[in-house]
């Protein structure tokens, strides 16, 4: 991992205090746009909820208006129900238009949800499939992981759930607003007159109480990734006497998570009375002066019965929009990462010019040519005062300077961390040569189509990544149409088989994430077949067997063999005595080529490469007495 990493998904997240970002809002609202039908049924699904609620009141109000009608007209209540229906009637049709709407608007936004996470998902998925190595080696995976799970569910929930919220308080509010101003304009700007207090209240504690169980959630998850250190590295601490030290620091952050929960708990008790006090004021007014009025006989009784009602109704609403728009502040983060993300430009990718002439020769096609109307072979690779750097001013290769003929067998050899990885790196076009130019045949690798380069290429990685699956697929994966005896024959090439039949269900043992349940050098092997069945061109092997057994490794020798005839390929050897065949070898030390030649003109030189040779021949001679003692 390089040293500059990025801040962690959970640092930036407790910003709250800046106010809304609408840009940032409006840019993530275009993926809810997409979806105009979901858009349109949830507004108007929110729209006819609100209007059922507001509607409630009402029905009370003239039944109870009827009430006293019938009673001061002295004739008493009529017989039976009938006169009762009407209001009954309202009443179940209010009761279902709620019950529908309030199905459908959540039914609207769960799918929007699940479509808009589906959707930013699948942007930034797209995005990370482009990008090129160095934009991951400033990630780490889990931040990467954050942003495409958590970050991206988070957005499409408060996007989806937000909009109906917003809707439907809207509605909500305005429609008691105007039924209050119509019923009575005094009574109705009373009552309004606590609803920004009640706003304001709610933003108040809505906003403390998602910060004090946000870092509830914080201090939680890195008590657990402690205790997960600790049971884990518990010999280690137990072998230092640490174990004062450990307990100490494990004893501040429970104390912290104490305080965080604490907090939140007196949030949490002294908010419903608060914003009860605050609501009782509005009943207090509008029952002093709605009972003048009702005495004078300015209002019904009904009247202020309703007003009664959406006093305490007021609430709801408000309390709804202080918690959206405090958990939009909170999501803010979130959604200028994943933005980021997103409009994020792959520094590696093909150049203009070169898609141009993937265009023309996709127009106009050349026969027998590559997809970018180039001639379609891989000869001559040259490397011309390479320089490379992975941070500015830490120069890693330089002054790099090679010519490999076509079908050349090239070993790289030198101490950890010389370069050689980033050489071949360079040569795959996973990271861009700071200086000089890498050439295929007299043209620059940067005017040559990046797809047409890096499918001929095979490559063969220390620590392989296999994916979950049988080993059958996974060694398919090199060439999606090879048929099942293609793919044996490509074990048996690289003298896989034999470890293969071995497994539980042969080709049909599934590896599981990440090839986890095969050994290192079982992933090798796979990922060796892998490589060659995709017939690479260029063959790439990167300390490729260095967890596979000696005795192994001489079979994968003799497969190779036959492979590499004809092929050019690069290979960066672990044991010196796999490369003594080799056409050339590159030592390589503090970036730079300190030797080349063949074994034999290398020993010959009793130089570096002499050296190395000698000192794996000690080491060898010192494992044998340290398996005498
Ligand atoms: N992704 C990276 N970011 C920053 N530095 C890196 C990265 N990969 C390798 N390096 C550094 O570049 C140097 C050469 O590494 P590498 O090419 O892997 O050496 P080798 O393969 O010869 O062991 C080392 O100093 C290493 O620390
Ligand atoms: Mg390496």
């Amino acid at each position: 991992m390089s040293a500059q990493q990025v801040k962690g998904p959970d640092q930036e997240d407790t910003r709250s205090d800046s106010g809304l970002d609408l840009a940032l809002w409006g840019e993530l609202f275009r993926y809810a746009m997409r979806y105009k039908r979901q858009l349109v049924g949830l507004a108007f699904f929110a729209l006819t909820t609100g209007f059922c609620d507001v509607c409630f009141p009402l029905v009370s109000r003239a039944l109870i208006d009827e009430m006293i009608q019938l009673t001061e007209s002295g004739g008493g209540f009529p017989e039976g129900s009938d006169w009762l229906m009407p209001y009954l009637w309202a009443y179940a049709a209010l009761v279902l238009g709620l019950s529908g709407s309030v199905f459908f608007f959540i039914r609207y936004a769960g799918f929007l949800k699940a479509y808009m996470a589906a959707d930013i998902r699948e942007a930034g998925f797209g995005k990370l499939q482009l990008l090129e190595f160095a934009y991951f080696d400033k990630r780490p995976i889990g931040w990467l992981m954050a942003r495409m799970t958590s970050d991206c569910e988070r957005l499409a929930r408060i996007l989806a759930w937000g909009a109906l919220d917003v809707l439907w308080a809207s509605t909500f509010l305005v429609g008691i607003a105007c039924v209050m101003l119509y019923l009575s304009w005094k009574l109705a700007v009373l009552v309004l007159l606590v609803a920004p207090l009640l706003a304001i209240a709610s933003r108040f504690f809505q906003k403390r109480m998602l910060t004090a169980s946000r870092s509830i959630r914080k201090i939680n998850s890195t008590i657990t990734a402690d205790f997960n250190e600790s049971i884990q590295g518990v010999l280690t601490t137990k072998s230092f006497v640490r174990e004062q030290d450990n307990l100490a620091s494990f004893e501040k952050k429970t104390d912290a998570m104490f305080e965080s929960s604490v907090r939140n708990a007196v949030l949490a008790a002294a908010y419903l009375p608060v914003i009860l006090s605050i609501g009782s004021l509005s009943t207090a007014a509008a029952l002093i002066l709605g009972g003048y009025q009702v005495a004078g006989g300015v209002i019904s009784l009904g009247t202020l019965v309703a007003f009664l009602s959406y006093t305490r109704m007021l609430f709801e609403p408000l309390q709804q929009l202080a918690h959206i728009f405090s958990e939009m502040q909170m999501a803010q983060a979130s959604g200028e990462r994943i933005i980021e993300m997103i409009a994020t430009e792959p520094a590696i990718c093909d150049s203009e010019l070169v898609k141009k002439k993937i265009a023309d020769q996709a127009h106009d096609p050349v026969p027998g040519r590559a997809i970018d109307g180039d001639p379609d072979q891989l000869g001559r690779i040259v490397f011309q005062d390479v320089e490379f750097s992975y941070l500015p001013g830490e120069t890693v290769l330089e002054g790099i300077n090679v010519t490999v003929p076509e079908g050349e067998t090239v070993a790289l050899v030198g101490s950890t961390g010389g370069g050689k990885s980033t050489l071949v790196s360079l040569l795959c076009r996973f990271y861009e040569p700071t200086g000089g130019v890498i050439s295929i045949d007299g043209c620059d690798l940067r005017e040559r189509s990046l797809d047409w380069l890096q499918s001929h290429l095979g490559i063969v990685l220390q620590d392989p990544h296999l994916f979950s699956g049988s080993v059958l697929e996974n060694i398919r994966y090199g060439q999606l149409h090879a048929t099942d005896d293609e793919v044996y024959r490509a074990a048996r090439t690289v003298g896989a088989e034999v470890t293969i039949l071995r497994l539980p269900g042969g080709y049909g043992f599934n590896v599981g994430a990440g090839g986890s349940l095969l050994s290192a050098g079982e992933r090798q092997l796979v990922s060796f077949a892998r490589a060659i069945l995709a017939e690479p061109r260029i063959l790439i092997m990167d300390e490729a067997t260095s967890s596979i057994d000696m005795e192994t490794e001489l079979q994968i020798q003799k497969g190779l063999e036959r492979v590499l005839e004809g092929r050019t390929s690069f290979v960066i050897a672990h044991r010196l005595s796999t490369i003594e065949g080799a056409d050339r070898i590159l030592v390589i030390e503090g970036g730079r080529i300190v030797e080349e030649g063949s074994h034999l003109d290398l020993m010959a030189a009793r130089g570096r490469y002499h050296e190395l040779h000698a000192r794996q021949g000690i080491d060898e001679v010192g494992v044998h007495i340290e398996d005498w003692s």
